[in-house]
């Protein structure tokens, strides 16, 4: 379990900059961008309400060397929902009885000495106030009273203070704006007027020196809109992000005088999207940060219909439980795939030619065999190869060379092929890999393709640990095959040339993680027949840092998770030898869509579109995304 530190702390470094400012984008229409701002290092900050306060406490205990405290209302421990959104609703909200505090620690601490969050011994000497309302029944004060559990195995308990006593529902608590106190019953905005002063209150015990002011003392030219999308590649609503943040800059801040930092985060439904800036207006943090020069960063989640309809902050993995990316060796990028994905593989290695440095192919065909027909992938590009026009496709290669739409052909001349075909294939006959070991060779140096075309396998992937008998033609799902061959490392060393044999046996089970694929599919992959989930093998030493492969490996039809969990993943053969070499393995995932792709297949027939085997494609753009974010640095 890692923590998004990478993105998170582009926000951190981003705000606390350093002195001097650029003046205000004045290009542009909408948000500005955020500016730096003189600000006091060690003197920054945050807080949150629900699911704000539990990425408070996330943020917190991630970057616990850059923050001196923080204010929590309504919230619970780091990883409470341990990655699942039913113990997010549950545990963590109303049944604090099973939140397992000292599993949570003993994961702080592991994470901790993986480097994925700071050192908990920076925590010692934070501050840390906790607020829960004695009516709360959102998440009720059992909540509270754990994650004060949680705090006290790491904070001083001299520097905890708390108010569980304040007759309050589910909301932010103010002196001068909100629904009535006293009652369960909160609505939107979600902010409850219990005559208690929580911004200065949390402000206070963090710094100490803080002197009262209400709302009043707001100046409200000084609530900046800025843009929120630098922060996120240009992209914030892949992590449901807003494109607009709001920052409450003090005068004096703007002038550049020394000032502290505050991050405020918001519960579910109070984001911009819902509320517009009434959070940020009326939360009780201006008044008293315009009197003392902290300047307030008010990060903005927006709704994700699929992922996230409730614009909350994602507390339990609704953007992946790994937001990791690792130390990936540029240029050693491979793929393979079986069947359906293994047309797929050779549409990624053609078009992505230029980062791709090999594929391993079971049953496949030619780049755009089908041409964009359904009626020709089951027919020439399954059982009747000789109708496959070969030339035709190299010119349909070139011609989308020329327009850019793949990567130049001249990448594939030294790039590795292993191609495999079982004799008793009848479903992807052999005579389909024999036109496309000719389409290769139009392109690839010949010494570098080599070809098993003699194994007595059927239709499937090949093992020698797993799977249904070798030598006959008959295959039932899985489709994976114990014909006493490891492909999974044959194609690897084939590729690589310096890969080490181990069988399945050398996986470590826990090293092959789920993650969220809607992130790559601009939140709707079933639009585009993929699975909201797929999978990920990360050796331990690529955990821990080690320059690392990249290989994809993509399933057949019938072989998704949806259709068969995660059997290919565990029994692909790729695992044990991708533990032993260092070689991350990507599983993207299809889901079956009823009208346009019942059996779960990869997109090489165009139900995505036209352009559906291309570096623009629905299906490979994703994919692309993913690797991208696994080797980004
Ligand atoms: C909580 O706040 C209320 C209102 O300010 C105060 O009366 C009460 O003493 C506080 N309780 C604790 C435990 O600090
Ligand atoms: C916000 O930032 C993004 C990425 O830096 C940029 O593409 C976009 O034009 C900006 N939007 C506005 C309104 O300035
Ligand atoms: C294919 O693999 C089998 C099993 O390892 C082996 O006996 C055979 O020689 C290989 N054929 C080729 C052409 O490499």
């Amino acid at each position: 379990m890692k923590m998004a530190k990478l993105r998170l702390l582009l926000w951190i470094s981003l705000a606390l900059g350093s002195t001097g400012s650029s003046s205000v984008d004045g290009h542009t229409e909408g948000a500005a961008k955020l500016e730096s701002y003189n600000v006091d290092a060690g003197e920054t900050s945050v807080s949150g309400l629900s699911s704000g306060a539990f990425m408070a406490v996330q943020f917190h205990v991630s970057f616990s060397s850059t923050l001196k405290g923080a204010g929590i209302t309504a919230g619970g421990p780091f990883y409470c929902a341990e990655g699942l959104i039913s113990i997010a609703v549950s545990s963590c909200a109303v049944t604090p009885a099973l939140i397992p505090v000292a599993q949570l620690v003993l994961l702080t601490k592991s994470d901790a000495a993986y480097g994925f969050i700071d050192s908990t011994s920076y925590l010692e000497n934070s501050r840390v106030f906790l607020i829960s309302g004695a009516k709360d029944t959102v998440v009720v004060q059992g909540v509270m009273e754990k994650l004060d559990e949680y705090y006290s195995t790491f904070v001083k308990s001299e520097n905890i203070a708390r108010n569980f006593s304040i007759p309050a529902g589910h909301g932010q608590l103010s002196n001068v704006y909100g629904s009535k106190c006293g009652t369960a019953t909160v609505s939107s905005p979600y902010i409850i007027n219990c005559d208690y002063p929580s911004g200065f209150v949390m402000l206070q015990h963090i710094y100490s020196d803080i002197t009262y002011a209400d709302d009043n003392a707001m100046i409200p030219e000084n609530l900046l809109e800025f843009n929120q999308s630098e922060f996120f590649a240009g992209f914030p609503g892949l992590v449901s992000m807003d494109t607009t943040g709001y920052v409450y800059v003090p005068t004096q801040c703007q002038k550049g005088s020394a000032c502290r930092l505050h991050i405020a985060f918001h519960g579910c439904r109070q984001g911009r999207g819902t509320i517009g800036d009434v959070f940020a207006v009326h939360a009780g943090y201006n008044g008293v940060a315009e009197m003392n020069n902290i300047i307030v960063l008010y990060p903005q989640v927006v709704k994700s219909t699929l992922t996230n309809p409730y614009g909350c902050w994602d507390w339990w993995g609704y953007t992946g439980p790994f937001y990791e990316s690792y130390n990936v060796v540029a240029g050693e990028t491979s793929v393979s795939g079986f069947s359906s994905g293994a047309f797929m593989a050779v549409q990624f290695h053609v078009s992505f030619s230029s980062i791709v440095k090999g594929a391993g192919i079971t049953a496949g065909g030619p780049f755009y065999c089908a041409d964009g027909y359904f009626s020709l992938a089951i027919t020439r590009c399954t059982f009747s190869p000789i109708f496959i026009p070969v030339d035709y496709l190299m010119a349909l290669t070139e011609t989308y060379a020329t327009s850019g739409l793949i990567d130049p052909t001249s990448n594939l001349e030294s790039s590795r092929v292993f191609l495999i075909s079982g004799t008793k294939d009848i479903v992807v006959v052999p005579g389909v890999m024999t036109k496309l070991e000719e389409y290769y060779s139009n392109y690839v140096k010949s010494e570098n393709i080599e070809i098993n075309f003699s194994i007595p396998a059927g239709h499937g992937q090949l093992s020698n640990m797993y799977g249904s008998n070798c030598g006959t033609s008959i295959v039932t799902a899985p489709y994976i095959i114990n014909c006493d061959y490891p492909s999974g490392f044959v194609m690897l060393q084939h590729i690589y040339g310096d890969i080490t044999y181990a069988d399945d046996n050398a996986m470590i089970p826990e090293n092959l993680l789920e993650f969220d694929q809607s992130q790559f599919f601009s939140g709707f992959p079933g639009l585009v027949s993929m699975d909201t989930i797929g999978y990920v093998y990360v050796p331990t030493q690529c955990q821990n840092g080690a320059a690392c492969r990249l290989h994809i490996a993509f399933h057949g039809c019938l072989q998704g998770r949806g259709m068969v969990g995660d059997v290919f993943a565990v029994h692909g053969g790729y695992n044990g030898v991708a533990e032993i070499n260092n070689i991350i393995v990507l599983y993207p995932q299809v889901a079956s869509n009823i009208l346009i792709n019942p059996y779960g297949c990869w997109d090489w027939w165009g139900y995505t579109g036209p352009l559906y085997g291309v570096k623009e494609g629905l299906q490979m753009a994703g994919v692309k995304r993913m690797l991208d974010r696994i080797a980004q640095s």
